[in-house]
């Protein structure tokens, strides 16, 4: 039975190297493995076998099955890449030299985390949405109550355009916050929506300060919202990102566009005594938030009688940087690709 078994093997891969087309290709497969092939014939051999002998005939014929279905495979593929080279011979190309490696792009980690918590607030029936990075100076600051002469316009220091639009001033958007307005404006209440997007500020730079970073606003209004409405947001979130339940607290905060207003910190996900990251103190101040302001839905004409809201801005680069351990903010638009190649596709 071997040596029946062997000649098979032998003679069968020996055929399929001659085998000069598909249709004789196809012809010695059959031949060999088909229903009423040679193997099939030597199988059934088996039964005659005594039960000593039978389990080591059995593995071999296993093998040697195998052995000719890869053979056949392979003597496809050359079949078909040798037409191809026929086919091709003319252009003046060869097909079988080794193909040039395409370079592919990675995911910024900016990115990468925003698409991870546009999945999760998907999942949560928030919307996603965006608003114009050139923005109107009322979307910017008067809607969301901080007036012309507001101390808070002082830490939003920003770059103004020189033709300004119909719709008044323009500059680029401090924050996503006038989002907030021009989601309420289009959609009216209820609302459930969150709003990724690149902020701009004049800023000192430094590891923790850049005048272009990333920002996911935050926002639901709907009757009786409350703080505890809010807090669960923000907990999901934070569990969304870091995999985990992190510990919270709640700092007030003052923001023109909330009240209350609040400032999220987090127990540092790093250490349990203090380390660099969170400067010793065990909390990371990771977000503020609050319940609208009655003029920010106002501004967007809806009834503060009736609707009440929160809202959150989640500094998205600063996110990225906690959840892959990036020192220097500055890296994240440097556009060096030894930091951007760390993050594959
Ligand atoms: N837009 C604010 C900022 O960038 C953050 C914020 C958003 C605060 C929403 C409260 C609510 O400073």
């Amino acid at each position: 039975m071997r040596d029946r078994l062997e000649a098979l093997c032998r003679d069968g891969i020996a055929a399929v190297s001659e085998a000069k087309s598909a249709d004789a290709l196809q012809e010695v497969e059959i031949h060999l493995l088909g229903r009423n092939g040679a193997l099939t014939a030597l199988l059934k051999g088996l039964g005659k076998l005594s039960a000593a002998e039978r389990p080591a005939a059995g593995k071999l014929a296993n093998e040697v099955k195998q052995a000719l279905q890869q053979a056949v495979e392979e003597g496809r593929c050359s079949l078909a890449q040798a037409e191809l080279a026929q086919d091709l011979s003319g252009v003046g190309m060869d097909p079988t030299l080794p193909g040039s490696d395409l370079p592919s792009g990675g995911v910024h980690p900016v990115m990468a985390v925003a698409r991870e918590l546009e999945d999760l607030f998907s999942s949560m029936g928030y919307v996603v949405w965006d608003g114009p990075e050139i923005e109107t100076e009322a979307h910017n600051f008067d809607d969301l109550n901080i007036p012309t002469d507001h101390p808070a316009r002082e830490s939003h220091d920003t770059i103004w355009m020189q033709d300004h639009g119909t719709s008044g001033r323009l500059c680029l958007r401090t924050h996503t916050s006038p989002v907030q307005i021009r989601a309420l404006q289009k959609f009216g209440a209820p609302l459930r929506v969150i709003a990724p997007g690149r902020v701009f500020r004049q800023e000192a730079q430094d590891a923790t300060h850049e005048h272009t970073f990333h920002q996911m606003e935050g926002l639901v209004v709907d009757k009786g919202i409350g703080v505890p409405h809010m807090l669960h947001a923000m907990n999901s979130m934070l569990e969304g990102v870091f995999g985990r339940q992190l510990e919270t607290r709640l700092r007030p905060g003052f923001f023109p566009f909330v009240e209350p207003g609040f400032e999220l910190d987090a127990r540092c996900p790093f250490c349990k005594e203090g380390c660099k990251v969170c400067k010793g103190s065990t909390w990371i101040e990771l977000m503020p938030g609050g319940l609208v302001h009655p003029h920010v839905l106002l501004s967007a004409g809806l009834d503060p009688q009736v609707y009440s809201g929160f809202a959150f801005g989640l500094g998205l680069s600063r996110m990225a940087m906690l959840r892959y351990g990036i020192h220097d903010i500055r890296w994240m638009m440097s556009g060096d690709l030894r930091f951007l190649e760390q993050f594959p596709a």
